[in-house]
């Protein structure tokens, strides 16, 4: 039986990996130690996910381990000597870095080199994904012309027809702690890659969403605007007057292409994933379409300050993955991951109040 370990596997990704590769017959073990709620407070507590993993997922292990404890990732990858390494632990949020530097950088960085290590000591074979952001490229893609229509902005330059491609620069743009402690990870892991010539990727993802994200204000986007809609809580707009634009990507369609990669690994890759120009949403339309599956007015404000270096408009150009992958593409549209996130919302409230 094959090893796979994922760290924040109580995470939103890391948790639908964890049930993916468990019922293609893998070994599972989990890193975690729900330093999200420590990040976020209690909405942004990951336990549900571990316990649900433990309950559905035969044979799960949970390692409740710190990825910035160097001596323990390595003991663990020793062990274990895994066939497979999925990377999702971090310090998730643009935002928050800024208030947390130190542990932003130690998280996202120092725990992305001592997993790394570890695994080129360990299982150099073994094929590593890294889930990286596309906050990589700084706010550079804002310099990009871009025309404005009722309810959204997108891109005017013919160049940047199908988004933006990974050959997009990289510095001299803000970025945000986040952006250049994760640009410092995405860095490490193509150079594992090229230098040790480990199967290495690193995945620039634009908005992953499903109904099993930790939601909060500031990390989870749609999963946190749908949860504000079904709740009746004010969603915060900053800037860009609400028609700043994002493509989302169900859970399951970034872990199946994980899988075509471990399937068939390359070395020192990079994709830009997210939901391509056939999911992108602004925020106004996603108040549209949360409304449509809840069947409640959204209710937001509109505040004139954007937050810094976030993005006007952002999809990714998917067609590197499908030129290397052809068989994977997008499964779940837009429309079906807004019903399928409201409904589970809806579910919850419901119980909540019964
Ligand atoms: N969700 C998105 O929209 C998005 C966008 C771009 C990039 N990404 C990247 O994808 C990856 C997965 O994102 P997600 O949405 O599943 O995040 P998540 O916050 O839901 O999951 C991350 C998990 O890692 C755990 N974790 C954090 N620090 C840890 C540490 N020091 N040791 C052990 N565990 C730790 C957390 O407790 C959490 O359960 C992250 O690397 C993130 O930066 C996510």
């Amino acid at each position: 039986m094959k090893t796979i370990l994922v760290t924040g596997s109580s995470g939103l990704i890391g948790s639908e990996a964890c049930v993916y590769f468990g019922a293609r017959g893998f070994k599972i073990h989990g890193i975690d130690n729900n330093q999200r709620a420590v990040i976020f407070g209690p909405h942004g507590d990951t336990r549900f996910n571990q316990q649900r993993l433990v309950r559905e997922v035969a044979g799960f292990v949970h390692h409740e381990l710190d990825i910035r404890d160097r001596p323990g990732v390595s003991a663990l990858v020793e062990e274990l000597r895994p066939d497979a390494i999925i990377h999702c632990a971090a310090q998730p949020s643009h935002d928050r870095s800024a208030d947390i530097p130190l542990e932003d950088f130690d998280i996202n960085a120092a725990g992305t080199i001592n997993v790394l290590e570890a695994s080129r000591r360990f299982s150099p074979e073994a094929p590593f994904v890294f889930l990286s952001t596309n906050k990589v490229y700084g706010d550079r893609p804002n310099t990009i012309e871009l025309e404005e229509s009722t309810l959204r902005w997108d891109f005017a330059a013919p160049k940047f027809r199908d988004g933006i491609p990974e050959d997009f620069p990289i510095d001299q743009s803000t970025h945000a702690v986040f952006g250049a402690s994760k640009l410092a990870a995405d860095i490490l892991v193509q150079e594992y890659g090229r230098r040790f010539g480990m199967p290495t990727c690193c995945l620039r993802c634009g908005c992953l969403t499903g109904p099993n994200h930790a939601a909060v204000e500031l990390h989870g986007f749609l999963g946190y605007l749908i949860r504000c809609n079904v709740e009746g809580r004010q969603y915060k707009v900053y800037g860009y007057k609400g028609k700043q634009v994002r493509d989302n990507i169900h859970a399951s369609d970034v872990v199946r292409f994980i899988d075509a990669f471990v399937e068939k690994p390359r070395t020192a890759e990079v994709y830009n994933l997210g939901g391509g120009k056939q999911n992108s949403c602004s925020i106004l339309e996603a108040f549209a379409l949360a409304e449509k599956f809840s069947g409640k007015p959204q209710n937001y404000l509109v505040l004139t300050e954007s937050r810094i270096g976030d993005h006007i408009c952002y999809y990714s150009d998917l067609r590197k993955m499908k030129a290397h992958y052809p068989a994977w593409g997008i499964t779940k549209s837009l429309q079906m991951i807004f019903q399928e996130i409201a409904e589970s919302w809806m579910e919850r409230l419901v119980k909540r109040t019964a």
